[in-house]
């Protein structure tokens, strides 16, 4: 981890687990897959963010980064989380990540 990370920001995470959980399969999996699945893909690029088990064993780590806005990178390549995006993926990790 470098020392001197920059940070864009900070976003609340949702504290409770909202009434509707947000479906992995059909909405938490999409957004990885276009946010960070272009670097997530595994060896010889960081780990796989692909499957549920992948991102299940990471959630804690997934929801930190999120909440710090350190993923994706500035210079991924790829644009920003919406506020939508964030809400649905912390939403869900705060629901227990369960595969559903
Ligand atoms: C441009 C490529 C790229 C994209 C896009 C990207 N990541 Fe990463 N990610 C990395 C690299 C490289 C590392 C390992 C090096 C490091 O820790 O900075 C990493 C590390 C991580 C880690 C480990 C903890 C940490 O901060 O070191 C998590 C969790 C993570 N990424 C989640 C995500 C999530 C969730 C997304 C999408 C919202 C995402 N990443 C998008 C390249 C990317």
């Amino acid at each position: 981890m470098p020392e001197a990370m920059p940070l864009r920001a900070t976003v609340a995470a949702p504290e409770t687990c909202p009434t509707v959980v947000p479906s992995f399969a059909g909405a938490i999996q999409p957004i990885l897959n276009a946010k960070c699945n272009n670097c997530h893909t595994g060896f010889p690029q960081p780990w796989a963010l692909m499957s549920y088990d992948d991102v299940q064993a990471w959630a804690l780590s997934i929801a930190v980064d999120l909440t710090h806005c350190a993923m994706p990178p500035a210079d991924a390549g790829t644009s920003n989380m919406t506020k939508a995006e964030l809400d649905a993926v912390l939403g869900w990790i705060v629901c227990g990540a369960p595969n559903n």
